[in-house]
């Protein structure tokens, strides 16, 4: 593991000064507004470039209309998500037309493709910033360079770095988020990730456990431990490192925290260690996020995800075995390249084997530059939707039943904040990480309560106070 020096995050400290000094001569404070796309490392990654600006002296905002600085942290994960950003960007031009004092960012993973990067770069003149995942750190002195009325574009790859000490502005109406590790090394042939990510890199044992130091002293009561594979945490430290199973250990050993997640693991380094960590440390939430794509051996292979649906289900068999009560999850990738219509039958009988209570299910999406972006495909795009919508139908039945199966039954919860649908409702989360509704007082955000669990819905639950 190589840290970004003391020498170069100083340098970055400098330039944050420099702005702050600006902006405090300003009457009223500048506005910035910073969106994220993708996965909880990127919402991770918004909270530093949030901690950022503020140490600058930035004043956030909710929304694009008066801000003087907008920036989207982007995700490369599927056409979708991509499509909807070059959307925000066009219609921001009108935007900077009229204000053009308005700096404009770009982010995060889809910066990180040199095919986009120059999209950007050709097509949307009227943005000031781009910068990739590499360059994080740097964005003290890109945000300096756009401010003077230079076009910045820090895409470079300098793989295998990390840098630590960033000041993190966190949504603190959840647990908070901590990256253990970043990148991936398992290039499955679908996934965008390794390229946008880089290698797998842990963080040393001592900073992460300092972080959550910090934010218990602060607080929270919730964290996530965040990496894409978090069970292959350390393995790149060498002799320095511990494992996953024993960073829990010392994780749970920090006073005033009471639950502890983690996301994502990937079966094939899915330990006894883990499991065994997992069922006998009460503060380690009863909850395993499992992604398991797909059920057919074939498709498994052409994926490169190293297991097979045998293998997988014994993982399953393993964890239900030392956790009864354990609430699974896993992700599903439908109309993969080769994928059959019997490979999605095999797919649909795996959910039915395993029950799990909720089902992450995607429409497989071409990502240039992966090995399967040249698979031919099988299935017509019309056959792909078929396919997602039956295998939809077989999981919000089993979700739907799972989610019936706990009225009436207690739940300690953590109260997250006031229900989006009803004010005089409270949102929280099961240890198992279903969302729970709730009347309440608003004084209850941020405690851990008992919950009666009195109605069910296919997607969340509603309780009252014991
Ligand atoms: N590291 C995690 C997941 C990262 S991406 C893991 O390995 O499980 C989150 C999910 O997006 C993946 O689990 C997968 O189901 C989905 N995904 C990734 N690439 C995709 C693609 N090209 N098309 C559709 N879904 C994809
Ligand atoms: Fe992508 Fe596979 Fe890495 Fe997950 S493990 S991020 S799916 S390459
Ligand atoms: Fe998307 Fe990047 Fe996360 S591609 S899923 S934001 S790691």
């Amino acid at each position: 593991m190589k840290e970004v020096s003391r020498e170069r995050l100083l340098k970055q400290q400098d330039f944050i000064q420099k702005i702050k000094i600006e902006n405090d001569r300003i009457d009223t404070p500048l506005k910035a507004f910073v969106e994220t796309y993708g996965c909880a490392q990127n919402e991770n990654d918004s909270e530093r470039i949030r901690g950022m600006l503020i140490d600058m002296g930035y004043v956030l905002c909710e929304s694009i209309d008066s801000a003087d600085l907008v920036i989207y942290n982007t995700c490369a994960v599927r056409e979708n998500a991509e499509v909807k950003v070059f959307g925000k960007l066009g219609a921001l031009k009108n935007k900077k037309a009229a204000k053009p004092s308005l700096i404009i960012g770009v982010c995060g993973c889809m910066m990180q493709q040199e095919h986009i990067a120059e999209n950007v770069r050709k097509k949307y003149r009227h943005v000031d910033m781009v910068f990739g995942t590499h360059a994080l750190y740097k964005f003290p002195e890109i945000l300096d360079k756009a401010r003077r009325g230079t076009r910045v574009f820090s895409t470079e790859n300098s793989d295998g770095e990390i840098a630590e000490g960033i000041r993190i502005s966190r949504d603190n109406s959840k647990g908070a988020k901590i990256s253990v590790m970043y990148g991936c090394n398992n290039f499955c042939s679908y996934c965008i990730v390794p390229y946008v990510r880089g290698r797998e890199r842990s963080r040393s044992a001592e900073n992460i456990l300092a972080e959550v130091r910090d934010v218990s002293k602060n607080g929270y009561k919730e964290i996530t431990l965040l990496g894409q594979n978090v069970n292959s945490y350390g393995k790149d430290l060498g002799d320095a490192g511990i494992t996953f199973a024993q960073l829990l250990r010392e994780v749970c050993k920090v006073d005033g925290i009471e639950r502890i997640r983690f996301l994502t693991s990937h079966p094939k380094d899915i330990s006894d260690e883990l499991i065994e960590v997992m069922a006998t440390e009460p503060k380690i939430c009863k909850q395993l996020h499992l992604p398991v794509q797909s059920g057919s051996d074939e498709v498994l292979d052409k994926m490169n995800r190293k297991y097979t649906r045998g293998a997988y289900l014994d993982i399953v068999r393993r964890v239900r075995e030392r956790m009864p009560d354990i609430v699974l999850t896993t992700d599903i990738i439908v109309g993969f390249p080769t994928e059959t219509n019997e490979d999605v039958d095999k797919t649909i009988s795996l959910l039915e084997e395993v029950e799990f209570d909720m089902v992450y299910s995607f429409i497989y999406s071409k990502r240039q530059g992966t090995p399967a972006a040249t698979m031919p495909d099988c299935l017509t795009e019309e056959d792909k939707h078929r396919n997602f919508d039956r295998l939809t139908r077989v999981q919000n039945e089993i979700s739907r039943r799972k989610n019936e199966a706990m009225v009436g039954k207690s739940e300690r919860v953590l109260v997250e904040g006031v229900s989006r649908t009803n004010d005089q409702f409270l949102s929280g989360r099961t240890e198992g990480g279903k969302i729970v509704n709730f009347p309440g007082p608003e004084e209850m955000v941020g405690k851990i309560i008992d919950i009666k669990i009195t109605e069910c819905k296919t997607w969340s639950l509603t309780g009252e106070i014991i």
